[in-house]
């Protein structure tokens, strides 16, 4: 099995029975925020392009470049399609021109033509990617491999049961807005971002150690940052706060924990992958280019600056009245929401810069009150503050996504009273009926959903299943003293309590061992009916 490395979280695999292109990027995503690093512009795409098997992980518009897609991508491969709750992704391809599909069901092997097989586990948390991520498990002739990509299933054993994985290819970086746009003294910014950091890494070797792969392959990230307000984001100022380390930092930091079986690929890199081992051939030395980091950064950003400039033009839209709009897109959404707007719980607040770069106009969308209106002087949780000519630009294109443009692009600040809410997010990734009525089902089913099985972990007896998003606490729980942490995305829960610490609500059933439960805490399935 061939694998090509054509940058982030993008490779074509090459089979004797065919070939699949993954999640291929080059354009800027996200307001021009995020580039590809290193640069896989100048990759022969036509090439790459003219592939059997089409598959891209998520929506996010670091995997799903429908500019690209539509221009190199040939529309005779069969799109592999994961099983998502929402036909956008389908919707999506077909206005690209894609006509051939393979509607995938969830972990269910597939074999394709002349043997290859394939399988995809989708995940559809309204938390997980815009409303779906997957990942790809293929085998060929004996050799197997995942492309996790960013997915962060709860555990990896669908896929171990599979049988030995040869080739693991998964995210171990940042790809999200905090703590750095957060305004917060600048020190504690950077504790923040170094446990991020930290978090990050531990739960790649969790994965990593899940399925014990021949060899790991670090992807889908991080991306650059060229514009130069943005320039301060890309992990080149010896900053332990930066949450977008690199592959050679990947392969530094593993080595810490013993890792020797780490490879990375550059665009362009070529590894061959048997039941035996793997051999690479790259177009440059890895270390030489990583060591170059700096120079090849200020290359690109002399390069892209026309790219950036053009899109800069491109947000103003003088003749939106933000207001209106956003009562007109918004109001008949929050009349909709129950789950999601009593998650939210109170005002947000935007704060829009105009043109000028001083006028603000604050706009507050009331969930309680379900009513967007300008802002009346009162205590809010979130604030956000972002150029007015950006959310013109949102409400210009009709984008239901807010998580997938305004906030992935960092060009925003925000402060907030309180904990991380999560459902602040949701409601603004979730800007269409569809979308809102599949996220409210979701948590209404999971608010229901009783969570009745226990384990013991650290002196506790604990829920077995994250309140969060369910991983399973027996391999991503730590207990230390009176606090849990979860690993998969490191929310914490303080015991006594079963207070969530790290979001709202969330609260997580425990007791110390050998102490009764209080009352309230004995699960709903365990009692006695009256
Ligand atoms: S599942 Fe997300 S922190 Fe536990």
């Amino acid at each position: 099995m061939r694998v090509t490395g054509t940058g982030h979280a993008s490779m074509r695999i090459d089979t004797a029975a065919g070939s699949i292109l993954c999640d291929p990027w080059v354009n800027p995503a996200y307001f021009a925020s995020w580039f590809p690093f290193p640069d896989n512009s100048q990759l022969d795409w036509e090439t790459l392009g003219d592939v059997d098997y089409l598959y891209v992980s998520h929506l996010h518009r670091d995997h799903f470049d429908a500019a690209h897609l539509k221009r190199y991508v040939a529309k005779k491969a069969t799109v592999l399609l994961p099983e998502f709750p929402t036909s956008e992704m389908e919707d999506e391809f077909r206005e690209l021109g894609f006509t051939k599909f393979l509607k995938t069901r969830n972990e269910e092997v597939v074999e394709l033509d002349g043997g290859l097989k394939i399988m995809i586990q989708a995940l559809t948390s309204p938390t997980d990617g815009p409303i779906g991520d997957s990942s790809l498990w293929v085998e060929y002739d004996g050799v197997r491999l995942l492309n996790q990509n960013d997915a962060r299933p709860t555990d990896l054993s669908v896929f171990a049961e599979l049988g030995h994985v040869h080739a693991h290819l998964l995210q171990f970086s940042g790809a999200i807005w905090y703590p750095m746009v957060y305004e917060l003294p600048q020190s504690a910014k950077t504790a923040f971002g170094k446990q991020k950091r930290e978090r990050q890494f531990d739960r790649t070797w969790r994965y990593i150690d899940d399925l014990k792969a021949d060899h790991v392959f670090p992807i889908a990230g991080p991306p650059c940052f060229l514009d130069d307000e943005l320039w301060q984001f890309n992990d080149i100022f010896d900053d332990e706060g930066n949450i977008f380390p690199d592959q050679s930092v990947f392969l530094a930091e593993y080595a810490k924990v013993g890792g020797t079986n780490g490879i990375v690929l550059l665009p362009g890199s070529v590894a061959e992958v048997t039941t035996s081992g793997a051999t690479t051939t790259h177009p440059q030395p890895v270390e030489e280019f990583f060591a170059n980091k700096v120079a090849h950064l200020e290359e690109m950003r002399e390069r892209k600056r026309p790219i950036i400039e053009a899109e800069k033009a491109s947000w103003r839209h003088p003749e939106v009245d933000v207001l209106k709009e956003l009562k007109q897109r918004i109001e008949p959404l929050l009349d909709e929401s129950i789950y999601l707007a009593k998650g939210v719980g109170g005002p947000v607040r935007f704060d829009l810069v105009g043109y000028d770069g001083d006028s603000v106009e604050s706009i507050v969308v009331d969930f309680p009150g379900k009513q967007v209106r300008p802002y009346a002087d009162e205590k809010v949780r979130y604030r956000f503050r972002t150029e007015r000519a950006l959310v013109e630009h949102l409400l210009h294109i009709g984008e239901v996504d807010w998580v997938n443009s305004l906030f992935l692009s960092c060009r925003f600040s925000a402060a907030r009273i309180g904990q991380y809410n999560e459902f602040v997010y949701a409601f603004f990734k979730c800007l269409s009926t569809e979308r809102l009525q599949y996220a409210e089902g979701w948590y209404d089913e999971h608010e229901r959903a009783v969570d009745a099985e226990d384990i013991t972990i650290g002196g506790w007896t604990v829920q077995r299943r994250c309140p969060h998003l369910k991983a399973d606490l027996s391999r991503f729980g730590i207990v230390d003293g009176d606090q849990l942490t979860c690993q998969l995305h490191g929310w914490r829960f303080d015991l006594p309590s079963g207070r969530c610490l790290t979001s709202v609500g969330h609260k997580i059933r425990a007791h110390r061992v050998g102490e009764e439960p209080a009352a309230a805490e004995v699960p709903q399935a365990s009692q006695p009916s009256s």
